[in-house]
């Protein structure tokens, strides 16, 4: 509207301009120009309004014209943003239209050059609930009659007016809105030295409910004693971060009484107050002053080039200490949180503690120990690679069931104890970023909800078969499940990143369903399995094939994949299928050389045959002892291998197999073994119908000692014959080849092909139905005895020193 009025503002004087005596054509066009100018002038700096709901939003204001002095229908908040265009003060009469007797919150924000507002402002608005008039940065006066004509507001924002005097604000507020509950004065008054609550301040607020008070970014601020008495005890929420407060002595004494309603405190770099309430002089620690707090946020308020150590036992029986639901401690120089409760108190209400960026060296597990509701839990920035070798330190979240977000961040930890997460089966997301961890493999065989582990910016070389795997198997269990995403927890991590959103809840009207939405793209939980591994060390050599495999052929999320980089001799290069073609060539290259070599060591070794054969009594009562070891473990009760072994042949082989290997293996092994029972697993007679299948295989490998293959091109072709070699490999087993002759194993996948350059093996034909097998099946079961000796002695060694590397996927028996 205001820009149509314009037009034909130009429209008039132009005509206007042909009137004029023609001669002077210069005059003219000086004026004509000039007028050009002024309009574009006033174009550039034109307000906009913007209808969205019931919101009205004008921006740009620079003339008493472009405000709205019409309001469209149903309008309940409105916001005007001002320039530096607009001199001295407010027109009058500016809210008189009947449009705006509903209008229940207004926003007058950013008129830098008003220094006063008078007496009749706010004339009109008699619905009006909420006022802010802030960041107007010259305003130095507001009339004391201001709030006249507006008895309900219930909310008054006056931040970030530089200039404006408290006194003014006080003067203002006495005997008028009774209703006021939040009041907000954030950095006034900033070009005096400090800011006194005292006397006028209470009689301000006198006959008045205010539970919320932000005064927060004012540089000092002196509390005298009568704010003390008369205001804080009813405030549920205070701000005060980033002040620095004078408070009068003989606080200690009022420490009970002084914040007994509040629920949410903000003590944000504050630097006095923790030095009393956190002291550890009297030995007790004194969240218990306050009896309602949800939040309290105490960041920054120690010097940071302190060392604060804490070495305090409390009986803690009653549960007499009242915990808050947040708890930030971030940022206080807490070296050593040696923290420990006696007693049987749990309290269930801390769910979020933060404790990031405290140089912690120390954090007893017994003080996370007594929280088991912790649902997030900061340590990040800290220095906990000075207890990464304590074994306490694995015991660290033990009794933390609940525990869903875990920040580990730049710690320097170069170590990460197995089981730190064994008992915790809700974790969703672990962030291990910025660590020194060369090596990483812990077992998640609890954290079944997985949804995020960050790894990047560590000196990973590549990752252990074990970890490959359980990051896949976490896939199979969760793709099973429906991914809910947990809004709970999204809007918990919200908070804990952002705590203003707490701090709104606060405000009249809060409506915390339109306040915290999750869309998909941006949700902070993933929906499914992502890992986070960029900028490690990475190598891509003959030794990483089958990571690198993983990494290309995997289900798992990984971020930014295409972009993740690895050394390839001295050079950094893109992890990509190109890449690893080049490096499956040069190990085939390197491979054959080995067969080279190979050769020659078998001549040596065919040398010292002689030897062997001296030696060959010897062994033979080893292979005894090995013999009545395996039936021990066979045919003990709860033992853990029920087969010695797993038969791997590809289903379109069956006829073969049943025919001539399968009864060949188990009159052997029942002659060794004395035994009937059957001691070879297949997939046709022990997978359990309508389990899927990849965890069958995986069950019956985990049950068994050996892995035996029946190698032909169908075997090959196989997909899941291909998956029963990758599931050997990755659990370590020996396998034992018995390949069918003249099988071109050259397009077989790298796992295979490694398997067959790594192990000698049985070759066997069948010729119109007459099955010759070399060498004899005596020799390749013995073979199969020796490399099931090993791996039963292996799996001792093992479960001696409690090892997870190699746990068991999948736990039920047979
Ligand atoms: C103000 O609200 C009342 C009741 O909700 C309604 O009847 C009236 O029409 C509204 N006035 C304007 C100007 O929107
Ligand atoms: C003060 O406000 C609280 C809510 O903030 C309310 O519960 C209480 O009844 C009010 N007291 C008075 C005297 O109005
Ligand atoms: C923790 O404090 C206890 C005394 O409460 C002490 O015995 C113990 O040595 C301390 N532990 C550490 C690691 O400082
Ligand atoms: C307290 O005030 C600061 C500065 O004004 C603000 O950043 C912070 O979000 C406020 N705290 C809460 C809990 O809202
Ligand atoms: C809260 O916000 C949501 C989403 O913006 C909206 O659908 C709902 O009606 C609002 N509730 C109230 C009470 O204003
Ligand atoms: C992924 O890479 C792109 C481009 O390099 C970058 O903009 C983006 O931030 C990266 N994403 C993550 C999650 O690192």
């Amino acid at each position: 509207m205001a820009f149509a009025s314009k037009q034909v503002l130009i429209n008039s004087t132009e005509n206007a301009i042909q009137t004029f005596d023609r001669t002077a054509k210069i005059l003219r066009r000086i004026m004509y120009l000039s007028i050009v100018l002024i309009v574009v002038l006033i174009c550039e700096a034109n307000s906009a309004c913007t209808v969205n709901g019931i919101n009205y939003i004008c921006s740009n204001i620079a003339t008493r014209s472009d405000f709205p002095l019409v309001l469209p229908r149903h309008i309940q908040k409105v916001t005007l943003m001002g320039t530096h265009g607009l001199d001295e003060a407010f027109p009058n009469g500016l809210f008189s239209h009947k449009t705006w007797a509903n209008v229940s919150e207004l926003s007058i924000l950013k008129f830098t050059n008003i220094d006063i507002i008078e007496k009749g402002f706010l004339h009109g608005l008699e619905e009006l609930k909420v006022i802010s008039i802030s960041a107007c940065t010259d305003l130095r006066v507001i009339d004391q009659d201001i709030f006249y004509s507006t008895p309900n507001i219930e909310e008054l924002h006056l931040d970030g007016n530089t200039r404006l005097n408290l006194s003014r604000v006080e003067a203002a507020l006495i005997d008028k809105l009774s209703n006021l509950r939040y009041l907000s004065l954030t950095g006034i008054q900033a070009m005096e030295r400090h800011l006194v609550l005292g006397d006028n301040f209470v009689k301000a607020l006198h006959a008045k409910n205010l539970s919320c008070l932000d005064i927060s970014g004012n540089n000092v601020i002196i509390v005298e004693n009568a704010v003390v008495q008369d205001v804080l005890p009813n405030l549920k929420y205070l701000n005060l971060s980033h002040s620095q407060i004078i408070a009068p002595g003989g606080m200690d004494n009022m420490a009970k009484s002084l914040f007994k309603n509040i629920e949410l405190l903000d003590l944000t770099g504050v630097q006095y107050i923790i030095l009393q309430y956190l002291s550890q002089e009297d030995h007790t620690f004194k969240v218990a002053e306050f009896p309602n707090a949800m939040y309290l946020f105490l960041r920054g308020m120690v010097d940071q080039t302190a060392k604060v150590m804490y070495n305090i036992k409390s009986r803690f029986e009653t549960c007499d200490i009242k915990f808050p639901k947040m708890f930030d401690l971030s940022k206080n120089s807490l070296t050593h949180l040696n923290i420990t409760f006696i007693g049987d108190c749990r309290p269930r209400e801390l769910e979020t503690v933060n404790l990031e960026s405290n140089n912690m060296e120390y954090i007893s597990p017994n003080f996370l120990s007594i929280f088991p509701s912790l649902k997030i839990l900061d340590l990040s920035n800290n220095l906990l690679m000075k207890m990464q070798d304590v074994e306490e330190f694995s015991d660290i979240f033990i009794q933390n069931k609940d525990l869903e977000i875990v920040f580990l961040r730049n710690n320097r930890l170069t170590f990460v104890p197995s089981n730190l997460f064994l008992s915790n089966s809700k974790l969703l997301i672990i962030d291990l970023s910025e660590n020194e961890l060369a090596y990483f493999n812990i077992n998640l065989r609890s954290a079944v909800n997985l949804k995020l582990i960050n790894l990047r910016r560590n000196r990973l070389k590549s990752l252990s078969a074990s970890m490959m795997e359980q990051f896949d198997s976490l896939l199979w269990k969760q793709n099973n499940e429906s991914n809910l995403r947990t809004p709970v927890i999204n809007t918990l991590l919200n908070e804990f990143h952002d705590k203003s959103l707490i701090g709104k809840r606060y405000r009249y009207g809060y409506n915390a369903s339109g306040d915290i939405q999750f869309e998909e793209s941006h949700s902070i939980i993933p929906l499914y399995v992502t890992t986070d591994i960029l900028e490690n060390r990475f190598v891509c050599d003959c030794d990483t094939l089958v990571f690198m495999e993983w990494i290309l052929f995997t289900n798992i999320d990984i971020i930014n994949k295409t972009v993740l980089s690895c050394t390839h001799g001295n050079n950094e290069m893109f992890l990509n299928n190109e890449l690893i073609q080049m490096v499956q060539t040069n190990c085939r290259l390197a491979s054959s050389i080995g067969i080279g070599v190979a050769s020659a060591i078998a001549i040596i070794i065919s040398i010292l045959t002689l030897a062997i054969t001296i030696r060959q009594r010897r062994k033979s009562k080893r292979h005894n002892q090995d013999l009545e070891n395996l039936k021990k473990e066979i045919f003990q009760d709860n033992i853990h291998f029920k087969f010695l072994i797993f038969l791997s042949y590809c289903s379109r082989d069956a006829q073969i197999v049943e025919e001539n290997i399968l009864p060949s293996l188990k009159s052997y092994l029942r002659e060794t073994f004395s035994t009937s029972r059957d001691i070879v697993c297949t997939g046709e007679s022990d997978f359990v119908p309508g389990m899927r299948i990849i965890d069958e295989i995986h069950r019956c490998i985990n049950k068994s000692l050996v892995v035996v293959t029946v190698i032909t091109p169908a075997f090959l072709q196989s997909r899941w014959s291909q998956a029963e070699c990758v599931a050997a490999v990755d659990r370590h087993r020996q396998v034992v080849i018995l390949m069918k002759k003249h099988t071109d194993t050259s397009s077989a996948i790298v796992t295979i092909q490694n398997l067959i350059g790594q192990y000698t093996r049985g070759t066997w034909s069948d010729n119109e139905g007459v099955f010759v097998i070399r060498p004899s099946w005596n020799i390749i079961c013995e073979g199969i005895i020796r490399a099931a000796s090993e791996e039963l002695r292996k799996y001792r060694r093992h479960n001696l020193i409690k090892s997870a590397e190699d746990v068991p996927l999948v736990e039920e028996t047979v």
